[in-house]
């Protein structure tokens, strides 16, 4: 009896650890270098068991009685055939050969099919029928085998090897048809380039490789006589395993030295990667120890059945509690699954005479499963599946009002002595910069609608009051010769730059210094470095900005009238640790090169300590992620636009733009360095700037809103495409785009918030709607062309996976969907919200004016996973009439809301003209400039304009 409560312990440790690494593994730094993490994982756990068998006293079937003498007895009743010798080669082979195929499959996760894995047990349990040996039938209530025919079908049912895999065919299917609740990505598997047959056949030999490594370990391992003789061997397995498991890490290390020579350490990489190894490491001993020990009183079969029931309950439950969002479409499907699993499950029970699950009785057990089956379809029933109204509706509304809130937020003050007050109110007591009066009154002669609000300004200089001046001084210095930087002087009131070459790069500092002269005159001397690329250049770890913007708010914020004392001396220690020698630190931290893996770790690494993007590498392109989007969602649409701007919380953002999935061909800095962009993600700590475009690529037009069709209209040169690595091919938010619409395959399936009837009583519901019938009616124009002649190899790629259309003007369209490039943000936002378009913008980058324009009132926002995109758009143009007029065999009825998006077109055109002109870069540059000449200054703690 003791000896049973041990091994059900184990039984805990092996279920719990199993379910823990499937939780953990979807976020994880161990994918970045597989090779060498197989290796780690496999020495940690060798090692685990070798410190466990010391430690074999403790564990179950150690004392002698249960040794030998019990096998002999066949008290052991599992007790398999002897293992051949060669056993232990080929499982340490085979182990190589699966780290190897998971590897290959890993690569190409999108076209893998979710749940292969449930089919484990089924093999094990066909394993258990072809070698059937009528071990198991010893049981104590299998006496009275003549009595009731009750009696007689449970003694069937415990004795016949057709029912114990019939039981185990029914409950792995049912695991597996989980899968097919779960929603896709649009991450996509190409059937140009992508075998996914392929994959699902190496799927498949995977787990038939496991079936085969678990039977052999189990018979070696069983035959050993002792528990401490038995982990000693497992040990051996493992660490051989792992030195063989090196090989493959070390061939492809030689092959890829290029890689990493020549390159400077990155700050701030590694640290989560040895934790992670330790961490996992630990789990997956405590798996394979755990399981090596139950191999004292059962098959493999047991524990995995068990393990492949729990996972598969859990996530039952895990979509019967999403059911009626649009996660979870269907009522009945997860509890039809639920009760295939339970059904297939408590028949196993039976049949492999298992008597008890982790302690909990067999017959309790079954009580149990009727009883969640019970509850569930209650909980089901009880959902609320239809909506009243649209969310999009909803979110217009309070878009307007949020608008209007924000406008009066921003033009409180209309006197110089109001906007003195508020701007201290706003800003901790701090007083404006010296001459603020002149910007005040140069902002009301332009008509600036904004006066109080430059949130982002306070945003990208803020950390600077918590750096020396010099080290901003030197940080210049650094930057001065540094390539694709310009540097514009500020001096005797006049302003020049010192660019001679390239004449793009001229006219971005001609422009900025031609803004800058309107105000020359009231700023201070300085000078500042622009940078002249499109990409955003300063990526600061979280540590180092969170140290710096403390010392900011220490410091610099007027909390106390005193502070004029305690500042110069109070923050010195503070300040040391972050302002020590820049120089060094600078230039070994600038790489000209950065590729795609280490820029996206850099980024991460900007994020706080904690958040989902921190913790690992979001691996799973297959799947969509919903916790991802949570932040700033209301179910499927785009609710918080600028909370949907921050990479920290949607780990799997990293796969799905060209910013990050292609190398940084720039120099990166790591330090904080008062760099000026036009551009950046949330991560970068470059001081966003109102920077003219050498190239508007969009003609204007003056059609009218009605005038327009009612197409949703998108292009892109194939030349601006890189598809240098798989993930930018199949993740590129652009790629997605075109294929989602143009390309989608036959099973691809989106969720679609669809009218139910028409007029007053319409309801909305999320329904499961084929991809390619979705797009059918909805009337998308997204294509990539060609300006030059399509004759490179990266070219050629584009035009075989996705086709080229020729070239069209966008604005004669009545949505125009925006798109950023790999560097930056689309050119055209500002030309298309001045024009009788809806601009459908879909970005992650900032400039200046991001702050100003609200989604639902200025611009359709669409999310970069584009997975409501169909719904959104269909809420514009309606579906009724359009197509064959019918959706999942029924008849659509829902108009498109035609006003909601004239209405959008105008406020976008009315809120262009007034807030995003030349007049209102200026307006913003002066007083970003205003900021910047104190914040550099010497004195700056006693600079401030205070009214007389
Ligand atoms: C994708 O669609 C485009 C346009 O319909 C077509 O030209 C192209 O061949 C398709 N690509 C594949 C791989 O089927």
């Amino acid at each position: 009896m003791a000896q049973d409560g041990s091994s059900q312990l184990t039984n805990v440790c092996f279920l719990a650890s199993f379910l823990w690494l499937s939780h953990s593994l979807q976020r994880h730094s161990l994918i970045d270098q597989p090779r060498l993490s197989a290796f780690l994982l496999l020495s940690i756990s060798g090692g685990a068991a070798f410190v466990a068998s010391l430690f074999s006293k403790w564990l179950p079937g150690t004392d002698g009685r249960f040794d030998s003498e019990a096998a002999l007895k066949g008290s052991q009743s599992f007790l398999p055939q002897r293992p051949r010798r060669f056993y232990l080669p080929c499982i340490i082979v085979l182990i190589v050969v699966r780290l190897e195929v998971l590897h290959r499959v890993s690569y190409d996760f999108q076209c893998s099919t979710e749940g292969i894995e449930a089919f484990l047990p089924l093999l094990l349990a066909a394993y258990r029928f072809f070698t059937h040996r009528a071990v198991f039938v010893a049981s104590d209530e299998l006496e009275d085998m003549w009595g009731s025919p009750l009696e007689d079908l449970k003694s069937w049912l415990m004795s016949s090897p057709i029912v114990l895999l019939f039981s185990t065919v029914l409950f792995s299917y049912g695991v597996f048809l989980l899968g097919d609740f779960t929603q896709g990505s649009t991450y996509f598997c190409s059937a140009f380039t992508d075998q996914s047959s392929y994959i699902i056949f190496l799927q498949w030999i995977g787990v038939f490789i496991d079936a085969v490594v678990i039977v052999m370990a189990w018979r070696v391992l069983s035959w050993a006589r002792t528990t401490k003789s038995r982990l000693r061997t497992l040990s051996a397995i493992l660490l051989a395993a792992s030195l063989a498991a090196s090989v493959p890490w070390t061939v492809t290390r030689l092959f890829n030295h290029r890689q990493i020579i020549g390159h400077h350490p990155f700050r701030g990489i590694g640290s989560l990667y040895i934790f992670d190894v330790l961490g996992t490491g630990l789990i997956i001993a405590t798996l394979i120890i755990s399981g090596a020990l139950l191999t004292y009183d059962s098959t493999p079969l047991e524990p995995i059945a068990i393990v492949t029931f729990f996972s598969g309950v859990l996530t039952s439950f895990h979509h019967i509690l999403s059911i009626g969002t649009y996660k979870q479409t269907s009522i009945f499907k997860p509890l039809a699954v639920l009760t295939i699993i339970s059904v297939g499950f408590t028949i196993f029970m039976y049949a492999s005479n298992l008597r008890s699950v982790l302690f909990v009785r067999r017959a309790f057990i079954v009580f149990l499963i009727v009883w969640m089956i019970g509850a569930s379809t209650l909980y089901a029933y009880l959902q609320k599946t239809y909506l009243r109204r649209h969310p999009v509706d909803d979110l217009i509304y309070n878009g307007r009002v949020e608008a209007d809130r924000w406008l009066r937020h921003a033009s409180v003050s209309t006197t110089l002595k109001l906007a003195v007050a508020e701007y201290k109110e706003r800003h901790h007591g701090r007083d404006p910069p010296p001459n603020f009066d002149k910007w005040f009154e140069f902002a009301q002669q332009q008509n600036s609608p904004i006066i109080d609000k430059f949130d982002r300004i306070e945003k990208d200089i803020l950390p600077f009051w918590g750096m020396k001046q010099q080290k901003i001084r030197d940080g210049l210095e650094i930057l001065k010769d540094r390539p694709g930087v310009g540097i514009i002087k500020i001096a005797d009131g006049e302003a020049s730059h010192n660019s001679h070459s390239d004449s793009s790069q001229k006219f971005i500092l001609d422009e900025a210094v031609s803004m800058i002269s309107k105000f020359a005159k009231h700023l201070p001397d300085m000078s500042i470095a622009i940078n002249l690329e499109e990409r955003p250049r300063v990526l600061v770890p979280w540590d180092d900005m969170y140290k710096f913007k403390m010392a900011a708010t220490r410091s610099d914020f007027q909390l106390f009238p005193s502070r004029l004392h305690s500042r110069e001396t109070g923050n010195s220690v503070a300040m040391d640790n972050i302002n020590g020698p820049l120089k060094i630190q600078a230039e070994s931290s600038a790489q000209p090169y950065v590729p795609a893996k280490e820029f996206r770790q850099l980024q991460t690494l900007a994020c706080p300590p904690g958040s989902p993007s921190r913790s690992g590498v979001h691996w799973n392109v297959r799947d969509f992620c919903h916790s991802c989007i949570l932040p700033h969602s209301q179910e499927q649409f785009l609710q918080d636009w600028p909370m949907s701007l921050d990479p920290c919380h949607q780990a799997d953002i990293f796969n799905l733009h060209d910013f990050f999935t292609t190398p940084h061909r720039l120099e990166l800095y790591q330090d904080l360095l008062p760099l000026f962009s036009r551009s950046k993600t949330e991560s970068f700590n470059d001081i966003l700037i109102p920077l003219v475009r050498p190239d508007i690529t969009v003609e204007p037009n003056d059609l009218d809103f009605a005038q327009k069709p009612t197409t949703v209209f998108w292009q892109g040169d194939a030349h601006d495409l890189q598809t240098v690595t798989s993930q930018a091919l199949h993740g590129g938010h652009r790629h997605r785009l075109v294929h989602l619409v143009n390309n989608a395959s036959v099973t691809d399936k989106v969720s679609m918030l669809l009218g139910v009837g028409a007029g007053s009583s319409s309801r909305f519901r999320y329904e499961d709607t084929r991809v390619r019938d979705v797009n059918e009616p909805l009337p998308f124009q997204f294509s990539f062309t060609s300006a030059d002649e399509c004759e490179d190899a990266n070219c050629q790629l584009i035009r075989n996976e996705f086709g080229l259309q020729p070239r069209s003007p966008a604005l004669d369209n009545r949505f125009v969907m925006l798109l950023d490039s790999a560097d930056g943000p689309p050119a055209s936002l500002v030309t298309t919200l001045l024009s009788n378009s809806v601009p459908v913008l879909s970005s992650v980058f900032q400039e200046w004016y991001t702050e100003r324009i609200m989604a639902w009132v200025h611009f359709v926002p669409i999310d970069i996973r584009f997975h409501a995109l169909h719904s959104t758009m269909a809420y514009f143009t309606g579906l009724k009439g359009r197509g064959t007029g019918k959706l999942n065999g029924r008849e659509q009825l829902t108009e498109g809301r035609r006003e909601d998006a004239k209405w959008i077109s105008e406020q976008g055109r009315k809120w262009a003209k007034k807030a995003l002109r030349r007049e209102d870069m200026e307006v913003y540059m002066f007083r970003l400039l205003l900021e910047w000449g104190r914040v550099v200054d010497d004195e700056r703690d006693k600079l401030g304009f205070v009214i007389s």
